[in-house]
């Protein structure tokens, strides 16, 4: 059997973190025997991804997502577990596994913040000792597709924050990586340039077969752009399958509670459901499939007076309530 690609074997990483008692004595016990709890970020993961796979990684805010993605890139050390990548276990062969991988943080540049954009990818350039030729084959196709010109010769602090994530991702591409680590590389976009990513992002999967893990908030990056997904919380895992599967087994249905100024006993809705009323507030439930959160609330606030609006839980966190309720973690879900 043909070995994966990128395989994660009962993966854990437990944080410590200090606890520090207070007081006079509590400041003496710190310095003579300093105390931990132990959070465990990453509580047992597997998954295995084929080559020139491009896989949505999903969860809610401290699932665990970028604890992996951190391992994956040889950036922290795991408490246990196994973890290959190509053939090489990231924390412990850094040097090669980086010359192999790009890695992409949306809240962190890997960029230098004083330097014009060039000089950073020159310096790139010289760290993965990219010969010429590739270097401005591949500097020309991040220029081109990327719209870096514009923004290429300004110190990376003066950039906007989606000219920022541009030039985070061309340089990601010009030592030729096979896989591509992607932690929230959408994130703060406008729609316009997160289409433009989505784009970019697909068109090197497909053209240059590069294998990618993608970390979001935003389920419609995954659905534009990778067939699987990986959805984990809490440290596990609770979903490994198609996003065509997801969609038909639960509904993601989002819960939005409005306030109306004024009595009203019937709101008129398309795509939206009201399902429990008290008075003037109302319960509404609906699917990002199906209508828009702005489209909605847009609608709601030209035929209503509204007084105050609450939006529940994301659609994933309401998928992923739908998997616990159903009991579907570690059976059905999960491949
Ligand atoms: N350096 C650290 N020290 C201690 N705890 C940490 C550290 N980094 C992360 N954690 C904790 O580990 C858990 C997982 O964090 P992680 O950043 O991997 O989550 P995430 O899925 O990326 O979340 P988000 O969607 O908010 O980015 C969280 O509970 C977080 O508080
Ligand atoms: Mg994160």
């Amino acid at each position: 059997m043909p070995m994966a690609f990128i395989k994660v074997e009962n993966l854990r990483k437990d944080y410590r973190i200090s606890r520090r008692s207070r007081g006079f004595l509590g400041l003496l016990a710190n310095l003579v025997a300093p105390r931990y709890t132990v959070k465990p970020a990453v509580d047992g993961i597997d998954f295995s991804i084929d080559k020139g796979e491009m896989v949505g990684f999903i969860g809610p805010n401290g699932a665990g997502k970028s604890t992996t993605v951190k391992i994956l890139s040889g950036i922290l050390h795991p408490t246990s577990g196994s973890v290959t990548v190509d053939g090489l276990v990231p924390y412990r062969e850094r040097k090669r596994h980086v010359q192999r991988i790009g890695v992409v943080l949306g809240q962190k540049s890997q960029l230098w913040w004083d330097l014009p954009v060039y000089e950073s990818y020159d310096m790139l350039r010289y760290i993965y000792k990219i010969d010429k030729a590739r270097y401005r084959a591949n500097l020309a196709m991040v220029q081109e597709l990327l719209g870096l010109a514009e923004f290429f010769e300004q110190p990376v602090r003066q950039l906007s924050l989606g000219q920022r994530m541009k030039a985070d991702l061309g340089a990601a591409f010009l030592h030729d990586p096979d896989i591509l680590f992607l932690d929230e590389p959408t994130i703060g976009l406008d729609v316009v340039a997160k289409e433009n990513v989505r784009n970019f992002l697909v068109q090197m999967n497909r053209e240059r077969g590069i294998t990618m893990l993608f970390t979001t908030h935003d389920m419609q990056d995954i659905e534009k752009t990778c067939r699987r997904m990986i959805i984990i919380d809490h440290g596990r895992k609770v979903y490994d399958g198609s996003i065509r599967d997801i969609r038909a087994m639960y509904s993601g249905e989002r819960e939005l509670v409005v306030e109306l100024a004024e009595e009203c006993l019937n709101l008129e809705l398309e795509h939206a459901r009201v399902v429990h009323q008290d008075g003037r507030v109302k319960r509404i439930k609906f699917r990002n499939a199906d209508i828009a959160v702005q489209d909605l609330i847009g609608h709601l606030n030209r035929h209503y007076a509204i007084a105050d609006l609450e939006l529940r839980d994301t659609e994933i966190e309401s998928i992923i309530r739908e998997i616990y309720r159903d009991g579907a973690v570690h059976s059905a879900g999960v491949r």
